[in-house]
């Protein structure tokens, strides 16, 4: 399951991105804003994050705001999540390569949608590489 949320400026991303799930036949729940009106991004990042932290463990969740920055910070805040702000393929791959990131965040005022899109698929189709990584991801957590 993929769990997605935006704020009102990360909506018409969210959008594009779900239109994407959609065309892949993947299972995804939105969260936050659903009709552009204004939505509190840390409300919207605690929704996604709490139903992404009930979930199976393969499951991840996206998160949109205008720049991808203060929704990032909101959901580093939940204990079990690893937030990644990644603004293309190479961050996204790296995100879940090394930071074994369960959340991806992205800026709407930042990242087009043909990059923001090419950057899900990166993720999803990249798994964690382990061994030192591992052992620096164990530390971070060890930090909440
Ligand atoms: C909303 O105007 C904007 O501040 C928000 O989407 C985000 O960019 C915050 O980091």
């Amino acid at each position: 399951m993929i769990y997605i949320g935006s704020d009102h400026a990360g909506y018409r991303l969210k959008r594009e991105i779900i239109a994407f799930l959609e065309s892949m036949g993947l299972p995804y729940t939105e969260y936050g804003c659903t009709d552009g009106s204004s939505f509190d991004y840390p409300n919207a990042a605690e929704d996604t994050c709490k139903a992404l932290l009930e979930g199976e463990k393969d499951d991840f969740a996206i998160l949109v705001c205008g720049t991808g920055i203060g929704i990032s910070i909101a959901a580093n805040k939940i204990k079990g999540i690893r937030a990644a702000l990644v603004t293309d393929a190479f961050t996204a791959e790296m995100a879940k390569l090394h930071n074994n990131a369960n959340c991806i965040c992205m800026g709407e005022r930042v990242t087009g949608a043909g990059v923001a899109i090419s950057a899900v698929k990166k993720y999803m189709e990249t798994d964690f590489e382990g061994g030192r990584h591992e052992r620096r991801v164990n530390q971070i957590m060890a930090l909440e």
